[in-house]
């Protein structure tokens, strides 16, 4: 069992809090993605776990043992870093091996063994064909990926990966999330995944930590993320393009309660809206809705949002529509037979008000989440 837990850890720089009291339960064998913003601490909590950073509170546990005094090399963990070191004086092949040839007596492998795992790691890799040359004849992208190949040949209890595709171009990124998801569910290894990148994060990840100025916002599978974003933060990180926000204002009309927006007043129908914003009791809220679930009309209708189309962005398969409402701008995901001019009005729908979440202004926390 390789199960990791971080208790209560901070990590101070001068005034700057990187990690503000995090707690953490990643299980034995799950692919775990941090995810936020740059600067957001993931990094730092990265290199906490792999005994790089010493925290100035909390405990680290690897498999149930506090690991927080441990040095790196005692804790069993390989990390690929986003800045990765390859030995230039060394061919990829021997840099791969490396790791395996120093704790060779240890692990109890042959030569032969060591072989055969370098060319099965090259070959997820896509890079067999440059095991012969010194990392300085290679690019950018074929070095990161012989930095991740390192990390991969060994077998430890935890993987600790920084951003490690950030490098490559799209088409392999999108190959590179696919074979190393599968080779690490292959081999069952605990992996915390470091990335700012919200799509690598739901195609990853078994759970999610969104992140924010050092602090948890949210740990949920990728469907709780998305459905079910406990702070307006995760809803306005998670999407492509993010959740569309709404500052709206709620007043009570005798039993009725009107929903006033930008652009629109209406009673709020929907009874489970109703009653999420009735029995929170506040009257200034976030509306949260998808871009994938506003639907664009030409023609008014009761219960639609005025607004102006702005921006068209064709994208093959569909377009993204920027409309502004009242001077707040709403990403729309519309089809791309939907035949739309700058400067045109147009009117918009939710797709269905059991997809609108619903947030507290004033704390940000959620309220309602949308139902799939
Ligand atoms: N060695 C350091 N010295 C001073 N400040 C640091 C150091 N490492 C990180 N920081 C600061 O801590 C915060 C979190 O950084 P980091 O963990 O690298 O974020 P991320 O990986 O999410 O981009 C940032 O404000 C960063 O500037
Ligand atoms: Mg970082």
């Amino acid at each position: 069992m390789a199960d990791v837990r971080l208790e209560n850890v901070v990590k101070r720089f001068g005034k700057v809090v990187a990690v503000d009291h995090v707690n953490l339960h990643v299980k034995d064998g799950e692919f775990f993605i941090l995810l936020g913003p740059s600067g957001c601490g993931k990094t730092t909590t990265l290199r906490i776990i792999a005994g790089l950073e010493y925290p100035d509170e909390g405990r680290v546990y690897i498999g149930g043992k506090d690991v927080t005094d441990l040095e790196p090399m005692d804790r069993d963990v390989a990390m690929v870093f986003q800045n990765y070191a390859l030995y230039p004086h060394m061919t990829v092949y021997e840099n791969i091996a490396f790791p395996l040839k120093i704790r060779r007596k240890k692990l109890g492998l042959t030569k032969e063994e060591i072989d055969e795992r370098v060319h099965e790691v090259a070959k997820m890799l896509h890079i067999e064909e440059l095991l012969d040359r010194k990392p300085g004849q290679l690019s950018g992208g074929q070095q990161q990926r012989v930095a991740l190949a390192r990390a991969l040949v060994r077998r430890p209890k935890v993987w600790l990966m920084d951003e490690p595709l950030s490098n490559l171009d799209a088409l392999l990124r999108v190959v590179m999330r696919a074979e190393l998801k599968k080779l690490q569910k292959q081999l069952g290894i605990t992996t915390i995944y470091v990335t700012h990148d919200q799509a690598e994060a739901m195609s990853m990840a078994d759970r999610i930590a969104v992140m924010n100025k050092g602090r948890i916002m949210q740990v949920g599978t990728p469907h709780e993320v998305y459905y079910k974003p406990a702070h307006v933060f995760v809803a306005t990180f998670i999407g492509n393009p993010p959740a569309n926000i709404l500052e709206c204002r709620v007043t009570q009309d005798g039993d009725k309660i009107i929903l006033e927006c930008p652009g629109h007043r209406e009673e709020i129908r929907d009874p489970e809206l109703a009653d999420a914003v009735r029995r929170a009791g506040v009257r200034e809220i976030y509306l949260g809705m998808r871009p994938e679930h506003i639907k664009i009309l030409k023609h008014p209708e009761p219960g639609t949002f005025k607004g102006k189309v702005y921006v068209v962005e064709p994208l093959g398969s569909e377009q993204i529509v920027d409309v502004t409402i009242d001077g707040t701008v709403v990403k729309v995901k519309a089809p791309p037979t939907l035949s739309l001019q700058p400067g045109e009005t147009v009117y918009l729908k939710p797709e269905d008000w059991k997809k609108v979440m619903v947030f507290d202004k004033k704390t940000g926390k959620a309220l309602k989440g949308a139902t799939p």
